[in-house]
């Protein structure tokens, strides 16, 4: 087997702070069949949206390590948080493709607004990092970017409150100013929001875009893959495992939501020490 053979049946590296990133390897797995998929969720540490920019980049970068062990050939940072915060160091420090969450979502806002009112919501540290006005308006210079922190969000998602009065309380709540000012365009930027999709799309109403980071992820991850030679061209044989899970505490708890979300069943995700890494 030629070296190129080799690396393109290396799988995927996707990491997230906890469970959110499972939105975006379920993208992965529907788009991209034949990749095979290491997943890191650092459920001991969740979560990483209220955290400081230098916490997260550490944990990235401990996590980013450890990915390297499992001889990734890319690097997909499942989680806006991280995404936000420490995309530019993982770029500079990691000798293989990173992809975030980020630039794909803010590249399909843009080309989708008619209006170029395009409302962002996210976790604190997403929203404090600005990176998704950055993005937008380097590509846009006009458009008009309204974010919004959410941080209730996160916990009602994992709490299973997917359709719940709770939850359209505290939407309507969070989204009434993005409704005043008229955007056309709603990114969903944290990776937990797309499971309650249909209650944001209902209090946003039809004329608001609801523009999904974790497709817009798994489609650049393949033109990335095509453009570096990267992508796997067979469905992997018969006894080698297509998905890992990984996770840094409660594998249980990891395991019944992934099972609610991923038509795959998972079989086991194995707890590691991340500090180690
Ligand atoms: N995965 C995180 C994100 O997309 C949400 C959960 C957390 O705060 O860690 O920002």
């Amino acid at each position: 087997m030629s070296e190129q053979e080799e690396m393109r049946d290396r799988p995927i590296g996707v990491f997230d702070s906890g469970v959110g990133g499972l939105t975006v390897a379920r993208e992965i797995m529907r788009q991209l069949p034949n990749e095979r998929i290491v997943y890191f969720g650092d459920t001991a540490r969740v979560p990483y949206g209220s955290k400081s920019p230098e916490t997260i980049t550490r944990f990235s970068r401990q996590i980013a390590r450890f990915l390297q062990t499992q001889n990734v050939k890319a690097i997909v940072i499942a989680c806006n948080s991280a995404s936000s915060c420490a995309v530019e160091a993982l770029e500079q420090e990691v000798d293989l493709p990173i992809l975030d969450v980020v630039r794909p979502g803010a590249k399909t806002a843009v080309s989708v607004t008619k209006n170029n009112k395009i409302g962002v919501i996210a976790t604190e540290a997403t929203i404090g990092s600005g990176i998704y006005s950055r993005y937008i308006n380097e590509q846009d210079a006009d458009a008009m970017v309204l974010s919004k922190a959410c941080p209730l969000f996160v916990p009602l998602v994992e709490e299973g409150l997917w359709e719940d009065p709770v939850t359209d309380e505290i939407a309507r709540r969070y989204l009434s100013e993005l409704i005043d000012v008229g955007i056309d365009t709603l990114i969903l930027g944290c990776t937990h929001y797309p499971i309650i999709c249909s209650t944001i799309g209902r209090i946003m109403g039809e004329g608001v875009t609801l523009v999904n980071p974790a497709y817009e992820t798994a489609r650049e991850l393949k033109r990335l893959l095509q453009e570096k030679g990267l992508e796997s061209g067979h469905r992997p044989g018969l006894g080698t495992e297509l998905y890992r899970f990984f996770v840094s505490d409660a594998a249980d708890k990891f395991q019944k939501f992934a099972n609610s979300i991923l038509t795959y069943g998972i079989l086991s995700a194995k707890v590691i020490n991340i500090d180690e890494y």
